[in-house]
């Protein structure tokens, strides 16, 4: 069998890790996948950057849309980010070339991934985003796939690893939170922008992903209840702690009476629950399935080298001719969503 031939757009930590994996991991892959995997084409901003990865003999396409549409390419990997061009039109002008897509932009997708989704279906190729919630955990693969015989009622958990990261080391250490996103931005954590991660819309993007996954709605980030955690303070945890409570920013979507509910806000859990014990830039997600108690996924949620490894996954995936509903169901059985009237809990 030939091999996948990857183009990869965006050679930062993660694209320069997806290339060193894509090498080292050559033999495991090809035994899982059946076939090989070879990058045969990259693009990204700066050709002259270190990058500690072996390039020669890889082409460099001269933009992102060049390598999308390169008829050299099967799967086109977007590691560029943002919700707007470039990502955009590349990964729709792959999609309605028949290529498979595997990205992990949920910025993209919490905004226009219903429309990416209906390329994918259109023209037949696969659109994978593992990495674009939780990174490293098999989250979206567990709700896409793997609990396909049971009804959710409800998904929530950690989908920042910077925001836990920054109320782990305020409350543990008293330091502020400027110092604590600081190391956050030095670690490789946070965003461009990091007030996605702090204001809460890095975790709003991925639980609209998982709502969507979960419960067969169409995707929209413009249906989630946002708040972050920019105004608390050392001393809010230190009061929340008297009381024997831990301060966590959560995403909740849930199944009311009245419909989807999505938000994201800081939350004071009970220092006891094992939501609690979650420290640092680790996620987890919680899946409340109909008749079956809950199953509880937990791991690295940020950092480069999760990040590629979960994209390294959905590229193996498309190798094996593994396609699945990018949102678990085809496009005309997904349901509109919006905003639903909050009820604290
Ligand atoms: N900025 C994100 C986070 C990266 O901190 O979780 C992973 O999506």
């Amino acid at each position: 069998v030939a091999p996948l031939k990857v183009g990869i757009a965006g050679l930062g930590t993660v694209g320069a890790e997806v290339v060193r994996l894509i090498e080292t991991q050559a033999r495991v892959l090809a035994g899982r996948s059946g076939r090989g995997i070879r990058v045969v084409a990259v693009t990204a901003r700066s050709k002259a950057k270190k990058r500690g990865v072996d390039l020669r003999g890889v082409e460099w396409a001269r933009d992102p849309m060049a390598l999308a549409t390169h008829p050299g390419i099967d799967c086109f990997v977007e590691l560029m980010g943002g919700a707007g061009d470039p990502a955009l039109s590349a990964v729709e002008a792959a999609l309605n070339a028949g290529k498979s897509v595997v990205t992990a932009n949920k910025a993209l997708l919490a905004k226009h991934g219903l429309k990416l989704a209906k390329s994918a279906e259109k023209h037949g190729g696969a659109l994978n985003f593992e990495a674009a919630v939780g990174a490293a955990i098999p989250v979206i693969k567990t709700l896409r796939e793997g609990l396909s015989g049971t009804g959710i009622n409800r998904v929530y958990g950690i989908l920042n690893g910077t925001c836990n990261y920054i109320l782990t080391r305020m409350e543990q250490e008293g330091l502020s939170f400027a110092e604590c996103l600081k190391d956050a931005q030095r670690l490789g954590y946070a965003e461009a922008n990091p007030s996605f991660d702090v204001d809460g819309h890095d975790t709003a993007q991925k639980l609209a992903i998982l709502a969507s996954l979960a419960f067969g709605t169409k995707v929209a980030q413009s249906a989630v209840y946002v708040e972050g955690i920019s105004s608390i303070a050392p001393e809010d945890l230190r009061a929340a702690s008297d009381l024997g409570y831990r301060v966590k920013l959560l995403g909740v979507a849930v199944r009311t009476a009245k419909g989807i509910e999505q938000r994201v806000h800081p939350t004071m859990v009970p220092k006891s629950s094992s939501i609690a014990q979650v420290m640092g830039v680790t996620n987890a997600v919680t899946i409340d399935g109909e008749g079956i108690p809950p199953i509880t996924l937990v791991g690295p949620g940020a950092g480069g080298a999760a990040t590629a490894s979960a994209v390294v996954a959905d590229i193996a995936d498309v190798a094996r001719g593994i396609r699945a509903n990018p949102f678990g169901r085809p496009i005309a059985q997904l349901r509109d969503t919006k905003k639903a009237p909050m009820e604290r809990h």
